[in-house]
């Protein structure tokens, strides 16, 4: 079974809380929050005023996935804010292992992230270094976006890379992913699934997240 991680993103912010509410009530495994600070990607989220509302009333942990320039100047502050994991892009960094190691010393799990137009292998020197890697199968800014078909070739490339040198790094794809893909991902050797569209913007949250939970 795939863990599952909502992204909050696509929630209803004039109830957040109680969409996190929800979330409490479901089977999802973490709650995905999408930071972006309009610069590493065309779009602004949020920030911490909303990081402090979800470590308030979210009894899931939080998966925080930084879609900004500078990490460094600003993982600790999110491991503090009560991050669960901290996530970065490969491609907003020259040296990740320096702010890996930031987010270790906060006791944080990591995870590095790559958009679509950068190559799977470039990944490979870290993957001993990090909880998770996180695939995007959309360029990282919006949610609602179509899946990206090559994706899979490169969830193929990193699964056999992994499992040849016995590694225990965590797969997570985000963008698109719906309950259309959601079983291809997960027997392509996708770990975890992120879903903001799929999950808030149908009928009944709850029973969709238990249906990806089952993909
Ligand atoms: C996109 C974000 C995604 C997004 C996913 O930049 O990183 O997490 O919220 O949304 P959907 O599932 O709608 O593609
Ligand atoms: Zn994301």
């Amino acid at each position: 079974m795939p863990f599952v991680a909502p992204s909050i993103l696509s929630a209803d912010f004039a109830c957040l809380g109680e969409q996190v509410g929800m979330l409490n009530e479901s089977v999802a495994d973490w709650i995905h929050v999408d930071v972006m600070d309009g610069i590493f990607v065309p779009n602004i989220s949020f920030g911490f005023p909303i990081m402090e509302v979800l470590k308030r009333t979210a009894k899931k942990p939080l998966d925080v996935h930084l879609m900004i320039v500078h990490p460094e100047r600003y993982v600790e502050r999110f491991c503090d804010a009560g991050a669960w994991s901290v996530g970065f892009h490969l491609e907003a960094t020259e040296d990740p292992l320096p702010i890996l190691q930031l987010i270790k010393n906060k006791g944080v799990r990591t995870c590095l992230t790559i958009n679509p137009d950068i190559a799977v292998e470039r990944l490979f020197p870290y993957l001993q270094h990090v909880d998770m890697v996180l695939l995007m199968s959309v360029f990282a800014g919006f949610g609602g976006q179509k899946f990206i078909e090559e994706t899979y070739d490169k969830i193929k490339l990193l699964r056999a890379e992994i499992t040849r040198r016995n590694l225990q790094t965590l797969i997570e794809i985000d963008g698109g992913v719906s309950l259309q893909n959601a079983q291809e991902l997960v027997a392509t050797g996708v770990d975890a699934l992120v879903a903001g569209s799929a999950v808030f913007k149908t009928e009944n949250p709850i029973e969709t997240i238990r249906q990806l939970k089952q993909a």
